[in-house]
């Protein structure tokens, strides 16, 4: 017995080095003993309480990455108190807070929240090397990791609008965003070129909203158009399917239904909606149209809340996104139906800005749309627009032109979710030699480093009351050029990873880089993944 684990040991040295707990998002704290290690091998046992079919899920989660690392085949052993590997429930103060302590006794998770069992599992499947260890065993250093997140929101938007992506690829992008600890699929479903939801009670709406034409080629304005049409739309079920994914791997999937501006293909489908009457054809370029629902039409709030309704229907978020960035007001300012119902509402100049008294009627728009939500208990977030002509309490505000609508909004007293373009729009280029890189939104470069260099409580703005106003960050993946899988991950990959120690870790943690060193292993990942990924990093 002696001789063999002494042989074992000997045999093993080589990958001891390889076990890493160092892991991205970099764990809260890893204390690690080299001096013992403790052999897994092919066959031992992993328990976990059979009667608990959550606790059952993650345990095969495990089982599947320890296998894809190693070749190591776990046995599941419900309820064996002496399995090699154990994962329980116990009480710990912070929500998805785990440790996983390895040593003599074998690999043990413990987790506050079936979440957090989620998470210590990820963590030990970045730590293993990637080899074939069926015959061998891999030798883990005893190490003990505590571990929770810093932001309770942690997310990543995918436009589905601009492009359309498959159901098969939206789950490949949420376990990659299950690997980096994100908790939220920002799933942007509706956009000028493109409506992706279907709705049972206008049945041509995503039939006809989601097919262009065609598609500019090249910058928005350049005049050439490919003359394919495009198109493509989740149905209900589809939707229903990635809501039940996402939750097996602890992400909520927040839907956004972008109104009152951004509409183009809905206002294709129903002219009457708009301020003109159209015909609108769904839009084929970028850029932002003037075309946007009328305010002043007593049927667009019957079409939005009927949208809503089975959007709520459909996803449980408690938030649900409504977009409200980008509602040009020049239709309005000229509309007698939208004149008529600012002076029904009694709506004045107030000098904040142009177009002051439209401002005020998007609010209007806001605020029967949030009481809407409300019944059905729903939170809405919005794009930092909605600051703009006044907001009632509860609406969160997703700061994206910068951090100065989530200051804004927090020294108002409302949640905040921070994604400020300039560190979070990934349909920027990432490296600043552009030569050989896809194309992407020109105008300024969004690299790794600046992706890492993120702070979202502003501390400098902000004081500790309003900071704790701040939920959380997110990175957006808008897809005006992003036309296919590869190309999203690409500009995913790597500055998810860098955003998810924004997301997950303190900032006296984060080192830029150490993170350069651990991102190796987290590419070994990428590639056994099959996903595309930007190997080059500034
Ligand atoms: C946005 O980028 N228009 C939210
Ligand atoms: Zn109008």
């Amino acid at each position: 017995m002696f001789f063999l684990t002494f042989v074992s040991l000997v045999e093993l040295s080589a990958e001891v080095d390889k076990v890493d707990y160092h892991v991205i998002p970099m764990p809260k704290e890893v204390v690690v003993d080299s001096s013992n290690v403790f052999v897994l091998s092919d066959g031992m046992g992993l328990a976990y309480d059979a009667s608990d079919e959550e606790i059952c899920r993650n345990a095969q989660f495990l089982r599947q990455w320890v296998k894809e690392m190693t070749g190591i085949e776990l046995n599941l052993t419900p309820n064996d108190k002496k399995a090699a590997v154990r994962m329980s429930l116990v009480a710990l103060s912070e929500k998805e807070a785990y440790s996983l302590i390895v040593n003599g006794a074998g690999i043990q998770i413990y987790a506050s929240d079936y979440a957090g069992l989620f998470r210590a599992a990820q963590t030990l499947r970045k730590s293993l090397p990637m080899v074939d260890a069926k015959k061998t065993g891999v030798s883990l250093p005893y190490v003990t990791v505590n571990d929770h997140p810093r932001f309770e929101y942690r997310g990543v938007l995918l436009d589905c609008g601009r492009h359309f992506f498959s159901v098969d690829f939206i789950k490949k992008f949420l376990d990659v965003m299950a690997l980096h600890g994100c908790n939220q699929f920002h799933w942007h479903l509706t956009e000028d070129q493109g409506w992706r939801f279907e709705v049972k009670a206008y049945p041509s709406l995503a039939p006809m909203g989601s097919v262009r034409k065609e598609t500019v080629i090249g910058p928005y304005k350049s005049g050439v158009y490919d003359g394919v049409p495009y198109g493509g739309y989740y149905t209900q079920e589809d939707c229903r399917e990635i809501v039940r994914y996402a939750a097996e791997r602890y992400i909520n999937v927040v839907p956004e239904i972008d109104l009152p501006g951004h509409m183009q293909s809905a206002l294709h489908v129903f002219p009457h909606l708009g301020c003109t009457g159209g015909p609108y054809p769904v839009r084929t370029t970028w850029g932002v149209s003037k075309e946007v629902l009328c305010g002043g039409n007593p049927e667009t709030l019957v079409f939005l809340k009927t949208v809503l309704g089975e959007l709520c229907d459909v996803f449980p978020s408690k938030y649900v996104h409504i977009g409200g960035d980008e509602c040009r007001k020049h239709r309005w300012h000229e509309c007698p139906k939208c004149q008529a119902k600012i002076k029904e509402l009694g709506l004045v100049e107030d000098g904040k800005h142009e177009f002051s008294k439209e401002h005020q009627l998007q609010s209007y728009i806001n605020r029967e749309i949030e009481a809407f939500m409300k019944e059905r208990g729903r939170d809405i977030i919005g794009w930092d627009e909605i600051l703009e002509g006044g907001l009632s309490g509860s609406s969160i505000v997703m700061s994206w032109r910068g951090i100065k609508g989530g200051v804004a909004a927090a020294r108002e007293g409302h949640r905040v979710i921070m994604s400020p373009n300039v560190y979070s729009y990934i349909d920027h280029p990432q490296l600043k030699e552009t030569k050989n890189q896809p194309r992407t939104t020109d105008s300024y470069i969004v690299s790794a480093s600046k992706v890492y260099s993120f702070e979202p409580l502003v501390p400098d703005d902000l004081t500790v009351e309003q900071q704790s106003l701040i939920l959380g960050a997110q990175v957006n993946l808008w897809t005006e050029h992003v036309a296919y899988p590869n190309h999203a991950f690409y500009q995913l990959l790597p500055r998810l990873a860098a955003s998810s120690e924004v997301q997950w870790c303190l900032p006296e943690q984060k080192d830029f880089e150490d993170f350069k060193v651990r991102l190796p292993r987290m590419e070994e990942i990428y590639d056994l993944m099959g996903v595309t990924y930007c190997s080059q990093i500034e």
